[in-house]
């Protein structure tokens, strides 16, 4: 096969990694890729977003099959545009179409999608600029700390929680009336407070079948014990050690057959990876939210652990024929950590040379944000690389990448030495 991987994260270092080992591989293309995706493929300049340059590429390179990293192209349509176009109609694309992307793209589809199926998920309501004042009423009824969602996408930064009545109602109307975060919080979604603790699990499905990937948790704070601002993850383990097998079960009963069935049922066409972020409430498991695509940095450890060709699995996604195709996962556990440029996630400075990688041998180095210049690899975004290693628990794969990271350095490098204190 001849495969187009879209994305540039540690996400799509790991999927490249991955299908770089499948016998069904004949070339691999990422756009626009990394440092480390060109280890195992060719690097291509074209934008995730930018359908007709994807298109004029698909078509000259003869490619089989498009495989989309990021949310972005998933909710601006991009399954649409390839089966619209007469050309494009016939090659694979693994994701979901818009209409199902929305699971991501509105948090109100998402919401009212999860009351039809009686999915368990906080209690919620859904304003706009002309309910501000019923939204305000809705915020009174509730307890703090409150919890505001930007309907649409908003780049992880569309959720607030606060802690008094009259925060969330400033910040209700920042929203709401004066587009704090533009069209996306165009609609709000406010919620009730849900105090657990959060894992994320992975479903790649067909439409029909669907096979349950190994669980994960991540760690989105930039500070030690999980304190300060939100990152994209700082770094994940797989398994997660209090996800035992009544919990996964319920996982399973209550959130993803409800979900893969619900969609089928509303003659929504789902294919590719549900991630589900879920939050264990007194052992109970509720839906957080939706992503239409695979969790960056859990990835980093998901895909480790699979042992199974991925690209057999994708073709029998994008044949309808997942039931058929065996899955089979590592016993062993994994973790990432992630190293990020000093100062992200607010403004950090990139181009930094990074020194060392060749010298770790018992880890993998998943590249995030790098770029080669000729044989020297610069950091350049605020993730620069997640450092995974397997072990026989949590903890000694931690361990493993520990020592790893000291062997990495970079002008500025900053790394949580906490990934997994709350579990292990
Ligand atoms: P989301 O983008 O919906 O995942 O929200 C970002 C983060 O906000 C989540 O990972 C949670 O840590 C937190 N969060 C979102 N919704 C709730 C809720 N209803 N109760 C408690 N925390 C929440
Ligand atoms: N690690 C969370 C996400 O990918 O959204």
């Amino acid at each position: 096969m001849r495969i187009l991987l879209l994305g540039s994260g540690g996400r799509e270092h790991a999927f490249a990694w991955k299908i770089a080992k499948s016998s069904a591989l004949d070339e691999l293309f990422i756009a626009p890729g990394n440092a480390g995706t060109q280890q195992f493929g060719k690097n291509v300049k074209i934008t995730p977003t930018d359908f007709e340059a994807i298109k004029s590429f698909v078509i000259e390179n003869t490619i089989n099959m498009v495989i989309v990293g990021p949310e972005d192209p998933l909710v601006k349509g991009i399954v649409d545009f390839f089966e619209a176009d007469e050309e494009l109609k016939n090659i694979s694309v693994i994701g979901p179409n818009a209409q199902a992307a929305q699971l991501e793209g509105s948090k109100d589809f998402a919401k009212e999608f999860m009351m039809r199926h009686n999915i368990p998920t906080a209690k919620y309501g859904t304003f706009t600029k002309d309910t501000l004042e019923k939204g305000y009423a809705f915020l009174e009824k509730m307890k703090a700390p409150y919890v505001l969602k930007a309907d649409g996408l908003a780049a992880g930064k569309g959720v607030l929680i606060l802690d008094s009545l009259a925060e969330a109602k400033k910040e209700l109307k920042n929203m709401l009336a004066d587009a704090k975060f533009g069209e996306a919080s165009s609609r709000v979604v406010i919620e009730e407070f849900l105090k657990g603790i959060e894992l994320s699990c992975f479903v790649l499905t067909d439409g029909d079948a669907y096979k349950i990937l190994p669980e994960a948790k991540d760690y989105k704070r930039i500070g030690e014990g999980d304190k300060g601002l939100n990152t994209g993850g700082m770094g994940a383990i797989s398994p997660v050690p209090f996800a035992n097998p009544t919990f996964l079960d319920k996982i399973k009963n209550q959130i993803i057959i409800p979900t893969v069935k619900g969609l089928k049922s509303e003659g929504i066409t789902y294919k590719g990876f549900i991630f589900f972020g879920i939050i264990n409430v007194k052992n109970e498991p509720y839906v957080i939210e939706y992503n239409c695509r695979m969790g960056d940095p859990e990835t980093e450890v998901v895909i480790p652990r699979l042992r199974s060709d991925i690209l057999d699995l994708f073709e029998g996604v994008a044949t309808n024929t997942l039931s058929e195709r065996d899955v089979q996962f590592e016993e062993r556990s994994a973790a990432t950590v992630m190293m990020v440029s000093g100062g992200y996630p607010e403004a950090y400075e990139k181009g930094k040379q990074i020194f060392g990688i060749n010298a770790v041998t018992d880890s993998i180095v998943f590249h995030a944000g790098t770029d080669a210049d000729g044989p020297a690899i610069l950091t350049a975004g605020g993730r620069v690389l997640a450092v995974t290693s397997y072990g026989k628990n949590v903890e000694s794969a931690l361990a493993k990448s520990y020592k790893a990271i000291e062997k990495i350095e970079f002008e500025k490098a900053y790394y949580r030495t906490d990934i997994g204190f709350d579990v292990v």
